[in-house]
């Protein structure tokens, strides 16, 4: 089975292609490489043993995406392409739908166009908006999303559960990430944010390196246990391989919609994920408290429990390996894949 990849060369994408070649099955990449890097192809390539299949492609572009779908028979589509950077979307909105939701509505042309209709989705927790109580389920209401990256993903869930609803043959997995983190073992490849980190790990790894000086708690007057934000943190290969459990799945159904969160259940806060790694790797984080951060909200884990029920998936990493495998990638690349 050769399964379609897109955002490939990204964080999530490098991982998932990595898992996906390990269950044994064959995987064609295309990335614009707008948010990624070639050397992280490469890495992947070194990690596996042997060669990726891949075409520099923007999902916007029909006539090359149909190519990819002319010489290659793929099976699945894995669809991460997409920007992704929450505060960059309130000043880039029009950007934002362009790729996000215009990106979608290409590759569901071409995938039609070619007679693939089974698609896994890169959805969010972010979906389930400010209205929400955790631990947060598949069934509750969705929307009241605060930016406008959240607000594409909010969108593509119901443009595919529209193209179901006119199509039934179409088979459209939606799978909700919490908080990825962490990286593969062999420190070769991880998270590599353009800039300064907006998310809460990478800005934790940059300070450790000496990059950055001192991390910025945003708000300890939360109604949380120490007043810092709770999320529910997931290691970046139990993120990867709940897609190939997905894609798995995607073999024995003939057309419907299926959604599941992909988190552990458990929420920690800033303070707890700040020591945790000072636990874990020995090296002591600066920091400082600062205001909220607009957008935030104080409390935000999943109940996993349907995954686990219906994909046979459940994350087996703890927090300290989360660290561990962060710290590792960072400290052997100070500058991510730039070095
Ligand atoms: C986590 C916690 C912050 C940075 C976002 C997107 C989500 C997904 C993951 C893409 C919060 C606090 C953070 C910092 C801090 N992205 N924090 N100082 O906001 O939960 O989720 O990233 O798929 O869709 O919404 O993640 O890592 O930014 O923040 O105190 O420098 O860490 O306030 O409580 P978030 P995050």
């Amino acid at each position: 089975m050769a399964i379609l990849v897109t955002g490939g060369a990204g964080f999530i994408g490098t991982h998932t292609c990595i898992e996906l070649v390990n269950a044994g099955y064959d995987v064609v990449v295309v990335d614009n490489y707008y948010n990624a890097s070639p050397k992280a192809l490469e890495r992947v390539e070194e990690i596996i043993g042997k060669k990726v299949k891949f075409y520099e492609c923007d999902v916007r572009d029909k006539k090359k995406l149909d190519t990819v779908f002319k010489e290659n028979k793929i099976d699945a589509v894995i669809h991460f392409a997409g920007l992704k950077a929450v505060g960059e979307s309130c000043h880039k909105p029009l950007e934002y739908y362009d790729n996000n939701i215009g990106g979608t509505l290409a590759l569901c042309e071409v995938m039609r166009d070619n007679g693939c209709k089974k698609i896994v989705f890169s959805s969010s927790a972010t979906v389930y908006g400010m209205n929400n109580v955790s631990p947060l389920t598949e069934d509750m209401k969705t929307g009241g999303t605060t930016n406008p990256y959240g607000t594409t993903k909010y969108m593509i869930e119901i443009i595919l559960e529209d193209l179901y609803k006119a199509d039934n043959s179409w088979d459209v997995t939606l799978l909700r990430y919490f908080n990825p983190i962490g990286a593969h073992k062999s420190g070769l490849i991880g998270e590599n944010p353009n800039g300064i980190p907006n998310n809460l790990m990478p800005y934790i790894t940059q300070v450790a390196i000496g990059k950055l000086d001192c991390l910025s708690i945003y708000g300890n007057d939360y109604p949380t246990h120490d007043g810092t934000g709770v999320r529910d943190y997931i290691h970046v290969v139990d993120l990867a391989l709940g897609h190939v459990k997905a894609v798995e799945q995607l073999k024995s159904t003939n057309g419907g919609v299926r959604i599941y969160n992909l988190g552990t259940g458990k929420g920690y806060s800033v303070l707890d994920i700040v020591k945790a790694f000072e636990k874990a790797t020995g090296v002591k984080i600066k920091y400082k408290i600062a205001p909220r951060r607009e957008g935030d909200i104080a409390t935000c884990y999943s109940d996993p429990s349907k995954a686990k029920r219906e994909l046979g998936w459940e994350a087996a990493r703890d927090l300290e390996e989360m660290c561990e495998d962060s710290w590792r990638w960072q400290k052997n690349n100070p500058n991510g894949f730039d070095d």
